[in-house]
């Protein structure tokens, strides 16, 4: 396949972290619900293409997103305990224990900026949400595991509208303050531009929180989220979250479609000359070999990019 011409700038980071959400993110919001098989190939074929962190399901309730209901089936199917961390979404102690008995030792808590999502997506208040994650993170840092966490609605909310920096910046040090130890700051709506992505980092920055515990999380519903990429790497962040063949949206954010597609932004960044150690034509492959099972061609543009 084609190739980006590489033009490094020596001003920004000489290595970005790819955070893969596309078993989990990607698959979540699906019609079809793939085989438990095939979403083992997608992990094991998206560490083979240089993924060096993939996220691989979630346990939340069945009945809420019935697309991941498969998450233990999944996780015994694939090599979690192993060199490349396969971290699996844990929104409380139920889900915790489901993970401890899998012998996860990376796990995700996700929390909202906002109450109206908070409710929605996790049947919680805003401040009840706290009080489901303060005994999930403790035990789990208890049992060794590392624990990341998300903050969804982190530029606008579909119900709420505008959502102020300082209270994006409240919720996600409280999460940090829990013990996680990164911040995943979502776009979960796609409505963020890197103007606003500069203005929220910079008020982490104020607040004590550094580029180095961040990443960003950007669906691109609005066609910013590569945009918005470059904005982060020019602060400083170092690790982006990212979906195979750009699949991905929450089942309880209206209007929330895919996520950056890891194709698209390893794009980039080979342009750029920043090192992932990820390999796109691999990539590119395993997004099309997931099209067909699918059945729905990848919303990706460099997978779909005709070769030249
Ligand atoms: P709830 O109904 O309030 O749960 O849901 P509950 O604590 O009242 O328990 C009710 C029943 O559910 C009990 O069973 C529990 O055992 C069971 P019963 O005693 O009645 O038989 N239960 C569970 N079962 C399995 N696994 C569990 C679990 N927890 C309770 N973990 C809950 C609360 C948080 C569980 C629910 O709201 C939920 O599952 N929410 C998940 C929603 C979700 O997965 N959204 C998508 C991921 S977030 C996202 O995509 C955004 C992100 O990408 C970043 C971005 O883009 O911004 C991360
Ligand atoms: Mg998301």
């Amino acid at each position: 396949m084609n190739l980006p011409m590489v033009v490094p700038d020596p001003t920004l980071p000489s290595r970005v972290l790819v955070y893969e959400v596309g078993p989990r993110d990607g698959l979540q919001n699906e019609q079809t619900v793939l085989p438990v098989e095939v979403k083992a190939e997608l992990v094991t074929r998206l560490v083979a293409a240089g993924l060096k962190i993939v996220e691989v399901t979630s346990f939340v309730h069945p009945r809420w997103v019935p697309q991941l209901a498969d998450a233990e089936a999944l996780l015994a199917r694939v090599d979690h305990r192993g060199a490349t961390p396969m971290p699996v979404l844990v929104p409380n102690e139920r889900g915790l224990d489901r993970a401890l008995a899998e012998g996860v030792r990376h796990i995700a808590i996700f929390g909202s900026a906002t109450e109206t999502f908070a409710r929605r997506n996790l049947n919680r208040s805003l401040e009840e949400q706290f009080s489901m994650f303060e005994p999930t993170v403790a035990r789990a840092r208890a049992e060794g595991m590392d624990v990341r966490a998300y903050v969804s609605m982190c530029f606008g909310d579909p119900w709420e509208g505008r959502v102020p920096v300082d209270q994006v910046v409240d919720v996600g040090r409280r999460l940090l303050e829990l013990g996680t130890y990164q911040l995943s700051l979502g776009d979960t709506t796609g409505v963020g531009t890197p103007g606003h992505v500069t203005a929220l980092l910079d008020a982490f920055n104020a607040a004590g929180v550094a580029d180095d515990r961040l990443a960003m999380h950007f669906h691109d519903t609005y066609g910013q989220a590569l945009t918005n990429t470059y904005a982060a790497l020019r602060h400083g962040v170092t690790t982006f979250d990212a979906s195979a063949g750009g699949l991905g949206g929450c089942p309880y954010a209206e209007s929330a479609t895919g996520n950056l597609a890891t194709e698209d932004l390893v794009w980039m960044l080979d342009g750029l000359g920043i090192e992932t150690g990820i390999d796109l034509a691999s990539l590119v492959e395993t997004s099309r070999w997931l099209a067909g099972h699918l059945g729905r061609p990848s919303p990706s543009r460099v997978v779909n990019a005709r070769p030249q």
